[in-house]
């Protein structure tokens, strides 16, 4: 899957990993970027098309299914992290509600024009999917639940040919932690390096020098190797069928 004449649609489009996201598709000679937002977006280059969506809203979903019309790659960006200490649910509920339901959500309304396309579907996650952050725990389960949503869609949609690659940053330079004092990649890198990952039919993508640092591991690893037999179950599920 090279990017070259495909159409994407990126969503949380309007800053940091998500903005730089659609600079790279357009470098990398994008038919057509669907920017979504929840904010109106204007851009200068005619192969964006700007497009409402808060992914916790179903019905703006559906309406962004209807103007899209064709899609070969759907990244999944848009994504809430809050400090929290999980005292009060509303917190997990939030983050669950963006980060598992909104993925969830925009994933299932556009699965017909991915099927159509034998298309991709790419969900930026975080590699605290793996190992938790405390000071964001709340988040950190909301993307451990996403990064469980995408094996099983990968297994589920191998089938019918869409693949599913899952992101797993480390520290990235935008608003989201802003504050933080560590060292941090820059987006435009990892929007690269995101690029190259689905390019190279990579299903963990690890985009940035200290995600990268454990991507031998984990692609040699016994949790990989695990999910591919686990994945195997489907398989003659259906031949039993
Ligand atoms: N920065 C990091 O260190 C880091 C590390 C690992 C993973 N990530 C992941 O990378 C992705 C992008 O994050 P970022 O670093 O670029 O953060 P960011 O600068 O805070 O941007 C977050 C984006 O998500 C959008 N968004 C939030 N809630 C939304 C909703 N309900 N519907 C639609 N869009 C929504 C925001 O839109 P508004 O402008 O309207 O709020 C914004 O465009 C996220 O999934 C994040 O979890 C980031």
């Amino acid at each position: 899957m090279t990017i070259a004449d495909k159409a994407v649609l990126v969503t949380g489009a309007n800053r940091g990993i998500g903005r730089a996201l659609v600079e790279e598709a357009l470098r990398r000679g994008a038919k057509r970027v669907y920017a979504g937002t929840r904010q109106p977006l204007a851009h200068s280059d005619g192969r964006v098309t700007p497009v409402t969506l808060d992914v916790t809203n179903a019905a703006q979903t559906q309406a962004a299914v209807e103007n899209v019309g064709s899609l070969d790659i759907l990244i999944n960006n848009a994504g809430l992290a809050l400090v929290d200490d999980l005292s009060d649910p509303v917190a997990l509920q939030q983050h669950l509600a963006v980060n598992l339901f909104g993925t969830y959500g925009v994933t299932q309304a556009f699965l017909p024009l991915l099927t159509r396309s034998r298309g991709a579907i790419v969900n930026v996650l975080s590699l605290s999917a793996l190992a938790t952050v405390p000071l964001t725990p709340a988040y950190a389960i909301s993307k451990a639940a996403a990064f469980s949503l995408s094996q099983s869609l990968r297994a589920l949609l191998a089938g019918r040919g869409v693949t599913v690659h899952a992101v797993l940053p480390g520290p990235v330079d935008t608003d989201m932690i802003r504050g933080w004092d560590i060292p941090k990649a820059s987006p435009e890198s990892v929007a690269r390096a995101i690029f190259d990952g689905v390019d190279n039919g990579e299903d963990e993508i690890f985009p940035d020098p200290m995600s990268a640092a454990m991507a031998e591991s984990w692609r040699s690893g016994a949790a990989k190797a695990l999910e591919r037999q686990n994945a195997a179950l489907l398989q003659a599920a259906s031949v039993e069928a």
